[in-house]
């Protein structure tokens, strides 16, 4: 499990393989997946017409979706797996639907005050709903190691190529271990769905808030969603999507005033250093606040606005506020060096595909402003 192992071997060889699996060139064959389960769910949508939604749970669709395409293919994504529902009967459902249950029971178990206390426990089923949630995660592992055994018998395949697993199942060192496929495809759907999902729903709201800086972002994306608009899969191209540069600009002020991870991973010092007079000895465990750092008032003007034109290095509030270029650590959603995200890449890709899309075909506003 990358995310919390140390820097053994283990580490390297894994982040080395899924870096493969992440270089921008292969990602290009997700960017179809994108694409299709994003006009799939706003189709569905609009059939429903107009109505209140939660734009978080609305984004938790999208994502899981897209998500369950990405890891194992659109095909494979809606084979039916038996899972446990709140009432205890049992269901059967395709891969997004079991995730986003077994999402939900993981936050509430996060939350939930009794494991701060004693952490120990966390390994069992102290409630039902932890019961649950270890069967489903059960039920989950089962049906992926179905579709990775057809796999490579050759069986069965994504409806379009290039998903995660097929990219995986190429290195021996996951292709010999099924159980480390499951975990590190797991890892990243958790990684990447809760990130992406809370980023975009915040983009969204800002842009609500703000309707000059929405109208900006329709006048750049619409001419190119209207040129794609017969097939959006094959037309709406990477290329295209390189010009849509302020509405990069808003999703990266989003991440700046809400960074989905707020706070890194426990990192230690390997040496002992002194920062700021403060010593600090070998193994002391630390973590860096992102959310303090991107609202530092003094590399950001006015910190607690939004105002995604901060990113335009044309504009004069791209300098610090005592007119000096702002440290490039300032904007650090992302962490950077050995830790820097896997999956930053595969975040862009998503958003320049999904929110274009999602907001030239569906208008919100707040229900209560
Ligand atoms: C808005 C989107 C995202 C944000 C803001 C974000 C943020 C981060 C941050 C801050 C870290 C460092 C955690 C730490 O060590 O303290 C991280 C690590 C990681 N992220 Fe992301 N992430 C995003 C999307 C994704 C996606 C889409 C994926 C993959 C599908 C992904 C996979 C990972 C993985 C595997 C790591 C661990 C890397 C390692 O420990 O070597 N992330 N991410």
């Amino acid at each position: 499990m990358l995310t919390m192992c140390t820097f053994n071997s283990e580490y390297h060889a894994t982040r080395k393989v899924l870096s493969v699996a992440f270089f921008k060139q292969k990602l290009l064959t997700i960017t179809k997946i994108i694409k299709k389960e994003t006009i799939d769910v706003i189709k569905e949508f609009q059939q429903q017409g107009d109505h209140v939604i939660d734009i978080v749970e609305f984004w938790v669709d999208v994502q899981s979706r897209i998500f369950s395409s990405i890891a194992v293919g659109h095909n494979n994504a809606n084979v039916l797996i038996n899972f446990e529902q709140e009432d205890g009967s049992t269901k059967k459902n395709v891969i997004s639907q079991l995730l986003r249950f077994i999402f939900k029971d993981m936050m509430n178990r996060i939350g939930n005050p009794f494991f701060s206390i004693f952490p120990e426990l966390l390994p069992y089923a102290i409630f039902p709903s932890c019961r649950r949630l270890f069967h489903n995660i059960q039920s989950l592992r089962d049906g992926i190691r179905q579709i990775m055994d057809a796999r490579l018998k050759g069986e069965a395949k994504g409806s379009i190529d290039g998903d995660l697993l097929s990219i995986f199942l190429q290195d021996p060192m996951y292709r010999d271990d099924p159980e480390k496929t499951i975990d590190d495809l797991l890892i990243l759907f958790f990684a990447g769905n809760e990130t992406i999902k809370t980023s975009s729903a915040n983009t969204i709201c800002f842009l609500a808030q703000h309707p000059d800086i929405k109208a900006r972002v329709l006048a750049e994306i619409t001419p190119s969603i209207e040129k794609a608009a017969g097939n959006f899969v094959e037309d709406l191209t990477v290329e295209e999507t390189d010009d849509f540069t302020f509405l990069r600009y808003c999703w990266y002020e989003a991440l700046r005033l809400e960074p989905p991870a707020p706070i890194s991973i426990g990192s230690v010092f390997v040496k002992p250093v002194t920062i700021g007079g403060v010593q600090f000895d070998i193994d002391t465990v630390f973590s860096i606040n992102f959310y303090a750092v991107q609202r530092d008032p003094k590399e950001w003007i006015r910190p607690e606005e939004f105002a995604p034109e901060r990113f335009d290095p044309k504009s004069p509030m791209h300098l610090r506020p005592d007119g000096k270029p702002r440290n490039p650590f300032a904007f650090c959603p992302f962490f950077g060096g050995k830790r820097i995200c896997l999956g930053k890449t595969l975040a862009e890709f998503m958003i320049v595909f999904t929110l274009p899309l999602v907001l030239t075909h569906l208008d919100f506003e707040f229900e209560n402003p």
